[in-house]
């Protein structure tokens, strides 16, 4: 088997590249990137051959053609959800996709790609891979782009497998150098070990469903594993308050620390995300297998052993 990881130096890539070396002991397993939020350091240990380059520009992608990849795993993307600059969203994330699905026909290899919660906006929630999406913003836009993209392109190519995962917010290891999009897991955790109040905005009791980073990586594995195409959720099926993340922390520290509260400065603001897993099910036959309660304390001794927090912004 010959396995692309695209944004393998990132956070969900490189936890996934490195699994797939653990898991396919003879497959080849390639990673492209372009480093520009990824860090070499998520790839030490992985000893497949690394493709530098960006997959928005047309001599990254004649290159890629020459592979003849078994499976894409598509993770490369524009993340800041900061980010006003249409085109270039648009460009890094859908024009490109367009691209990597190209690829991926030409040999026949199976996609499956990250796509976001971030396509719901404030949409109702539990949300359902068939509601009406609202992005907010225009990261939430490109991704919703990618999965109409990725719609058509399931219709005129029944023969080429398509899995998209629609990401909650995920959290766990090798999210280090993320900078301000980090999770919120990792820059409580980190105030507080800084020995600084946690952050929330006001009053902590906004809602997300919290996904261990290790579940995420399984779904893309079955998503390769799965001989049907589809769109699905990845989340944990449950909503969590901000309040409940910094109690996790709390515990797991052993400390006993006051929030300090401040105004939301953002005009649009996911206030409530929730996966309903009835597609992921179907498709992906996946079910997530870490709460919060045992993420965080996961996470939590993986910071410890492995991170200087004194060199993180938060
Ligand atoms: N982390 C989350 O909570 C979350 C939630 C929803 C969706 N996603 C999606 O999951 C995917 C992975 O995100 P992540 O959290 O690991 O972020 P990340 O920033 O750690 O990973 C993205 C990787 O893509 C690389 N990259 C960016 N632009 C590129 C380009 N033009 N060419 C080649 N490589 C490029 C970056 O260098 C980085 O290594 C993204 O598609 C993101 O939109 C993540």
């Amino acid at each position: 088997m010959r396995a692309l990881v695209t944004g393998g130096a990132g956070f969900i890539g490189s936890n996934l590249a490195l699994e797939l070396q653990k898991r396919y002991k003879n497959a080849e397993i390639f990673v492209l990137d372009d480093f520009s939020s990824g860090h070499f350091k998520n790839l030490i240990g992985f000893e497949g051959e690394i493709i530098t380059g960006s997959i928005a520009e047309p001599e990254t992608v004649e290159k890629l053609r020459k592979y003849n990849f078994d499976v894409i795993f598509h993770q490369a993307a524009n993340v800041d959800t900061t980010d006003m600059n249409q085109r270039k969203m648009m460009e890094v994330n859908c024009e490109a996709f367009k691209d990597i699905l190209n690829v991926a026909r030409e040999s026949k290899a199976k996609v499956v790609y990250a796509s976001s919660a971030a396509v719901y906006g404030n949409g109702s929630a539990p949300m359902r891979v068939n509601q009406e999406l609202l992005p907010e913003n225009i990261y939430g836009f490109s991704k919703y782009a990618m999965d109409m993209v990725a719609y058509r392109f399931m219709r005129e190519n029944p023969s080429i497998g398509v899995v998209g995962l629609r990401y909650f917010n995920v959290y766990g290891p090798r999210e280090t150098y993320k900078g301000k999009m980090a999770s919120m897991v990792l820059q409580l955790t980190v105030q507080i070990l800084k020995g600084k109040k946690p952050r929330l905005f006001k009053w902590g009791e906004q809602k997300r469903d919290f996904v261990y980073v290790m579940d995420c990586v399984e779904a893309n594995i079955k998503g390769f594993e799965t001989d049907k195409s589809g769109i699905v959720n990845v989340g944990t099926g449950r909503a969590r308050s901000f309040n409940e993340v910094v109690d996790i922390i709390r515990k797991t520290l052993g400390v006993d620390v006051e929030v300090e509260y401040f105004d939301n400065p953002y005009e649009f603001y996911q206030n409530y995300t929730e996966a309903d897993l009835t597609e992921t099910k179907e498709v992906l036959n996946w079910y997530p297998k870490t709460q919060i309660e045992e993420g965080i304390p996961a996470y939590i001794e993986w910071i410890k052993e492995n991170v200087n927090v004194n060199t993180l912004p938060y």
